[in-house]
């Protein structure tokens, strides 16, 4: 009897953490960078099973993802994800999804910053030669999970009873790549000053839910333009169609930046570029997200995160 063989995906599932680090990094076209991107992902589950080895409660994950350059310049003897190229900018009438450059994603969660900054420096001492940062954000959970705006983020991901799998990872329509997910990040700043003006019932009915106790607004309260309407699509024969978030908010009071670091994982980018063209565009062209009024992407990049195995592979197993 054959046996279907079994796939180790990242932890790309895993709650959004209490703290997160996000770096973004440029490959840089020096001699050595092949060795030492090849070698890193040939020895990445080695540096996670260390991690959780000495820090067993730390509740630490890391994803690593690769942009699509970067696939092409050092992979693609692997193959390439059916849907992984460089983000195409989204630009409506009013707003735009602008696409910026990234080769290569960390994403790494844990309890505490301790530990997202301990794998940090691993990263750091294996790969300073051939990388340069492009972007570091870091975040930390905010009260009961809300997204700075106030308002609790991440209820409607894939949980209980959805298999958070289904929606998040790669399946037997693109077998090579199995377990793996498509890994699209944006940085999004938003004018607090012009949000906290708004009455929290205005705010409401832009997100479409309570402010107070995260319950969604009903139909009838929930305007065309509400965020969670807008990102809310179905497939052909009305299956909803779902990706899991991880969004992280970060703020500096200072400098007054505060901003949500949109995080998803999909199965399908098209799933994930579809709630961006409903949200940047509109379905009808024009209604387009309320949200946007008050958050600007100021990055947007597509990864691919490859399950464990696919990693062994790009290491030279
Ligand atoms: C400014 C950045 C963003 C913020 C602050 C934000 C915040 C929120 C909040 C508070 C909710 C309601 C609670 C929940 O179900 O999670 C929500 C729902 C959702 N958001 Fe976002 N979001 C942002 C960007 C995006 C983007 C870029 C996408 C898609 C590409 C997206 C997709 C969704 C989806 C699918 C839902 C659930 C809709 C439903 O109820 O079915 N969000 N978001």
């Amino acid at each position: 009897m054959s046996e279907e063989k079994r796939v180790f995906p990242q932890s790309v599932t895993a709650h959004p953490g209490e703290n997160v680090i996000i770096m973004v990094y440029k490959i840089k076209d020096v001699e050595g960078a092949e060795d030492k991107i090849k070698d890193f992902c040939g020895n990445f589950s080695a540096y996670m099973r260390s991690m959780l080895n000495r820090f067993p409660d730390s509740e630490f994950s890391s994803t690593i993802g690769f942009g699509a350059k970067a696939w092409d310049r050092f992979f693609s003897d692997l193959g390439t994800p059916k849907e992984l190229e460089e983000f195409v900018p989204i630009c409506g009438g009013k707003y735009t999804a602008v696409s910026t450059p990234g080769d290569l994603i960390f994403h790494i969660r844990a309890k505490q910053m301790g530990y997202c900054h301990e794998f940090a420096t691993i990263i750091d001492m294996k790969l300073a030669d051939v990388v340069e940062a492009i972007d570091e954000t870091h975040g930390f959970r905010y009260m009961d999970g809300k997204a700075i705006i106030g308002f609790v983020d991440g209820t409607e991901n894939p949980a209980v009873d959805l298999n958070p799998f289904d929606f998040a990872m790669v399946g037997d329509e693109d077998a090579n790549f199995k377990g793996g997910s498509y890994l699209f990040v944006q940085k999004y700043i938003h004018d607090m000053s012009g949000w906290n003006k708004l009455p929290v019932e205005e705010q409401e009915k832009v997100i479409g839910r309570h402010k107070f106790n995260d319950v969604e607004l009903t139909d009838e309260e929930k305007p065309a333009n509400a965020h969670n309407k807008v990102t809310n699509i179905e497939d052909a024969d009305g299956n909803e169609l779902k990706i899991t978030r991880a969004n992280i908010p970060f703020a500096n009071t200072s400098t007054g930046e505060y901003g949500t670091y949109f995080i998803g994982y999909a199965r399908s980018f098209a799933t994930t570029r579809r709630m961006l063209e409903n949200m940047f565009i509109g379905d009808p062209v024009g209604n387009t997200d309320r949200l946007l009024d008050f958050s600007t992407a100021v990055t947007g990049t597509l990864f691919f995160a490859p399950s464990y195995d696919l990693l062994g592979q790009m290491g030279g197993e």
